[in-house]
């Protein structure tokens, strides 16, 4: 008799951890069951994918989606749609909202909020600081969180761990991966007179390299000190990447698509201060040196660090603006586009956005496309020529600063845990996300 799958996607070239190979895949029970040649096989549902590409499901390990405090920018419903639109199927959501997410009522509120209104899968930082430091070895731990968060430098919100005894304190409590915003909060007070007003373009120069590499310089002295492992996010300096490359034992990286597409002073003078986010964008060398990061395996991980603030907000004038662009929906339509233009392959792609998060975070159900697995794809035609459009956008924001780009790859469909969330643009059914359960906290 023919074996019969709850889900079985037919003839689609498949990027394995042992290759990419053409080949079917069949989900049982929410998890991949086997891959192979499944041509007898009969399935409750059918997805023909002959000349596409089945790709593990994407994860962005940094989004900001607002809620509670900022719904009239994101709220979890509408960042995860824009999510699944862009091929996104578990997100790592940020501790920066109102009230910030410090406690365990503010965790429990998230994952409250986040039941039946987020379509793909998530979980929550908690923000570290100088209060909580103490409690944060059993916060950590708890389920549905991603760890946890320190802000080195003053952006949007509140939260702020600026002195060494106060990182160190953070540090010093609990096992996990601490993820770090690293901007030098002194020196960024020294500068601030820097930023001239209507003038974005002074944005790098007030948040200069030095800024970042003293900030990146100091925590990783610190990691060393207390024996912690640490996530530097959204690197930007040929400065910071060199130092971290001599500690990758104890330093996971992540890049952005946008430093990777973005330069300055161009993109000011395209994009104004929809162009501002901290770290900024800088200018072609280093957006080199990131590259080379990507290329020399420097690099784990590539978020989106989607940041949505209004037009309205936006259209301030610096530095009155606030820092920050979308990005969750544009993060696989981005590299998507460098892959076509020969700059990453696209088992370097996969490594960044799917096995690399799973290793780096111990997310052991997901991000691999092998058998056990939670069945999430992301399936892809590398072929499809399209142009960005706001209208295309699920983001509150309503803007992205790739509008009007046109892309040779786009997202086809997105599968979270056997079911279809989005195919073709269109979001199916209602949001069914999950928690995420990551190694470390699965005896909870
Ligand atoms: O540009 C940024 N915007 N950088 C951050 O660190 C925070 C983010 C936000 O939440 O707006």
């Amino acid at each position: 008799m023919a074996e019969t799958f709850d889900l079985l996607i037919r003839g689609g070239i498949c990027v394995t951890p042992e290759g990419t190979i053409r080949a079917d895949v069949g989900v049982r029970q929410a998890r991949i069951d086997e891959i192979g040649d499944l041509g007898a096989a009969d399935a409750a549902e059918v997805v023909e994918a002959a000349g596409l590409h089945v790709l593990p499901g994407a994860i962005d390990s940094q989004v900001h989606f607002r809620e509670p405090g900022g719904e009239a920018k994101e709220d979890l419903a509408s960042g995860s749609e824009a999510a699944v639109m862009g091929g996104i199927t578990a997100v790592f959501e940020m501790p920066n909202t109102w009230p910030p997410t410090t406690d365990a009522a503010a965790l429990e509120d998230k994952l409250k909020r986040a039941k039946g209104r987020m379509y793909c899968d998530h979980a929550f930082y908690v923000g570290g600081t100088a209060e909580n430091a103490q409690g944060l070895a059993e916060l950590e731990r708890q389920a549905g969180c991603a760890g946890v968060k320190v802000f080195m430098g003053s952006s949007t919100g509140t939260l702020l761990v600026a002195g060494d005894e106060a990182l160190r304190e953070v540090l010093s409590h609990g096992n996990r991966r601490v993820a770090i915003h690293a901007e030098d909060e002194t020196r960024l007070e020294q500068r601030q007179h820097l930023a001239e007003p209507g003038k974005v373009e002074t944005h790098p120069v007030w948040r200069d390299e030095e800024v970042a590499f003293l900030a990146t310089k100091r925590v990783v002295k610190l990691a060393r000190e207390t024996g912690r492992r640490i996530h530097v996010l959204h690197v930007t300096t040929s400065q910071e990447l060199a130092l971290l490359a001599q500690a990758k034992d104890i330093a996971t990286i992540e890049v952005t698509p946008q430093h990777l597409t973005l330069t300055a002073p161009e993109c000011y003078r395209l994009h104004n201060t929809f162009a501002q986010m901290n770290p900024p964008i800088r200018g072609a060398r280093h957006r080199e040196a990131i590259w080379q990061a990507v290329s020399d395996g420097v690099a784990d991980v590539v978020g989106s660090d989607h940041a949505p603030h209004t037009i309205e907000e936006k259209q301030r004038t610096y530095p009155k603006s606030p820092a920050g662009m979308p990005g969750v929906q544009t993060l696989m339509p981005l590299l998507l586009h460098h892959l076509a233009e020969g700059r990453l392959s696209l088992e370097r792609l996969v490594d960044l956005v799917a096995h690399g998060p799973a290793r780096i975070f111990g997310l052991g159900d997901k991000g691999r496309l092998e058998v056990g697995r939670h069945a999430d794809f992301t399936i892809v035609d590398l072929d499809h020529l399209w142009t960005i459009r706001r209208a295309w956008l699920r983001s509150r924001a309503g803007w992205s600063p790739f509008e009007d780009m046109t892309i040779k790859g786009k997202v086809k469909g997105t599968i979270i845990r056997g079911v279809r969330v989005m195919w073709e643009d269109e979001i199916l059914g209602a949001p069914a996300g999950q928690p995420l359960s990551f190694d470390e906290t699965l005896d909870l």
